[in-house]
């Protein structure tokens, strides 16, 4: 190591949050964090809502250490999902040189180097948000590019996302992307995200924060308990998936948003019917949640076609897709039931703002 003993080295990224329209529920093999169906999920890359991830590293440091939000966060740091994630970077990294050829880290070094990771979230955590796909997303890509690390095939930084959270391997590509469910062969090296369509540039995500506090029952233990006591769940994910996945795959090629919008709802709703069938039931949704059901359920037959499909995760919080054409109209529409107070959305985007201020005047 050619380093000066106080030399800093650091590296930033972030990576945006995702909303599955099949929504991925149950694990097929806890260990490796690989699910009983495959899933897709639009990421929201033109929005804030991310996570941004620093990394630094130098001799000086004593200890890993890292901070989510602000906060000192030992125990995450030592759990089996962090470190695999650090880990499967680590095993891919390369040796780094600075602009003249001087090698500055070596594979070797990198090993008993000490990391300070500090990340945070520009949206509420755990609420339903899918906070730890952009946070997992954002920690794999920050690792790669710290560890200069480089794929041994297609798709494999996203199997490390996925040992950190499941629907983190999504969040590492944009557009609409799968998460193909892969085999045990392998140690399930084929469970991985694929970029699906790049871009539907007409596609919109309204998001309506009903709650931003933390959920009560975890995806992982929810779909733990689904896994162990729902034959809805098992049904799902063996004859109804597999089919709807190709056709939604289909709808997003064909930019056909009537069966776009179908298939998201279905799946929604199924989804959290599982959730009810499970024992205890899990309810994510609330009575707000059920109100946007039924304004959207409305408003669609009002237009005598699809223009809003709503989706539900692990919380009470909808996210509604719309194309462009509608997306204002619909926003009023939902202001009217639900309004939003004066500067709510103040520390968004210029973009959000306009929106609020043509909303607030209509
Ligand atoms: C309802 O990816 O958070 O958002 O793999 O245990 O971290 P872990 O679960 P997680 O589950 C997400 C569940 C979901 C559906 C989805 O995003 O596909």
């Amino acid at each position: 190591m050619t380093t000066a003993t106080n030399s800093i080295y650091m590296v930033t990224m972030s990576a945006p949050t995702n909303i599955a329209v099949i929504k991925y529920w149950g694990k097929a093999d806890t260990h490796y964090n690989t699910p009983i169906n495959s899933s897709l999920s639009v990421t929201l890359d033109q929005t804030e809502l991310r996570a941004i991830t620093t990394i630094a590293v130098s001799k000086q440091f004593t200890k890993d250490r890292f901070w989510l939000n602000g906060v000192e966060e030992d125990e995450l740091l030592h759990s089996p999902r962090f470190r695999a994630c650090i880990e499967g970077v680590q095993k891919l990294a390369q040796d780094h040189y600075d602009a003249q050829g001087n090698l500055i880290y070596s594979k070797e070094d990198w090993k008993h180097l000490h990391l300070h990771i500090s990340s945070y979230n520009t949206f509420p955590t755990a609420a339903g948000l899918a906070s730890s796909a952009a946070g997992y997303a954002a920690l794999v890509a920050a690792l790669c590019q710290l560890y200069h690390a480089v794929e041994t095939f297609p798709g494999e930084f996203s199997t490390i996302a996925r040992q950190g959270s499941g629907s983190a391997c999504r969040s590492m590509y944009g557009g609409i992307v799968a998460w193909r469910q892969g085999t045990p062969k392998q140690e399930w090296r084929d469970s991985k995200a694929e970029p699906v369509l790049e871009d539907w540039p007409q596609l919109r995500a309204l998001l309506l924060v009903v709650s931003d506090s933390k959920k009560d029952t975890s995806s992982t233990t929810g779909m733990q308990t689904s896994v162990q006591t729902s034959m809805l769940l098992q049904y799902r994910a063996q004859h109804i998936v597999p089919a709807r996945l190709q056709a939604m795959e289909q709808a997003c090629h064909a930019r056909d948003f009537g069966t776009f919008a179908q298939l998201t709802m279905q799946d929604s709703n199924q989804f959290h019917a599982t959730c009810l069938d499970t024992y205890p039931p899990i309810f994510y949704m609330n009575d707000i949640s059920r109100q946007i059901v039924r304004i959207v359920t409305v408003y669609n037959s009002w237009a005598g076609e699809l223009r809003a499909a709503y989706t539900f995760d692990a919380g009470p919080n909808a996210v509604i897709y719309c194309l462009e054409q509608h997306q204002q109209h619909l926003a009023a529409l939902l202001c009217h039931y639900f309004p939003i107070p004066k500067g709510a959305l103040s520390g968004l985007d210029t973009s959000s703002m306009a929106l609020e201020e043509s909303l607030l005047q209509a």
